[in-house]
């Protein structure tokens, strides 16, 4: 099976690990929009517009299915998309929601952090709160993807942009949820943040770890015998960063 992976940039590459763990498909076709990154800034429309563009380069490539390895695309382009294409698409979002639930008491503090489009959205709010989570905030933290994208992932810019954000918050999740695929790139230091600034440890959730289950369980996915899968890495900007980071992917090819 054939499967697209489609992100705004590096931050797909957190799913693709959990797909190429699992072993699910035979060839992967991994496509970052690197020269329109962010898309998290952006209206509704423009990331439609975007997303619908990704369609068109995935057409050549003769995908079985389409995960969108993007929640800012997951929140809001879904629909447009679906309508486009009779091929499968998975969103990320539903993913997520699921790993939180599968592991996390119902009175449980969550904080979801995400870009602006994603936390505007409400998705994550809205579907934990349907689900019984009465203790759910959300915080837009967009500027952690051009640092990531710019492979800024330790350093004192970081710990800045994390000061910035998380300063003003008055006390501590029990769980912090990565509601952007490219927050899984700075996890430690994340974790450190709220250990060292909070005393007590945050667990933190990303849907990469709940995307194979929710493949398994919605499209009857298996794991495949054999352990070789073809990658290809896709850009529509620059792939420096995109290649170097994926470079400890391949030994799970
Ligand atoms: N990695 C994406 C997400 O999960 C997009 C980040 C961005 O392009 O702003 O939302």
């Amino acid at each position: 099976m054939r499967v697209g992976v489609f992100d705004s940039g590096v931050g797909g590459l957190s799913v693709l690990e959990s797909l190429l763990k699992a072993r699910l498909f035979e060839h992967i076709i991994y496509y970052g929009d690197t020269a329109r990154v962010p898309y998290g800034p952006k209206d509704p429309a423009t990331i439609a517009k975007f997303s619908l563009e990704a369609l068109d380069f995935f057409k050549p490539h003769h995908i079985d299915m389409l995960v969108v390895a993007c929640n800012s695309v997951s929140a809001w382009a879904l629909p447009a998309m679906r309508a486009k294409t009779q091929i499968p698409i998975v969103g990320v979002i539903e993913a997520g929601v699921l790993a939180i639930t599968q592991s996390t008491p119902k009175d449980t503090p969550i904080l979801v952090l995400g870009t602006k489009a994603t936390i505007r959205s409400g998705r994550y709010a809205r579907e934990l709160k349907e689900q019984g989570y009465d203790f759910v905030d959300s915080l837009a933290t967009g500027l952690f993807v051009p640092l990531i994208e710019e492979g800024v992932l330790e350093g004192a810019l970081l710990e800045a942009c994390m000061q910035h954000y998380f300063a003003p918050l008055k006390s501590a999740p029990s769980v912090l949820v990565l509601g952007c695929t490219h927050f899984p790139w700075i996890a430690t230091p994340l974790q450190n943040y709220f250990t060292n600034h909070f005393n007590t440890p945050v667990r933190l959730v990303h849907s990469g770890e709940a995307i194979v289950a929710r493949l398994k369980i919605a499209y009857g996915l298996s794991t495949k015998p054999d352990n070789s899968t073809l990658l290809e890495l896709h850009a529509s900007g620059d792939k420096v960063l995109l290649e170097h980071l994926a470079k400890p992917l391949h030994a799970l090819i």
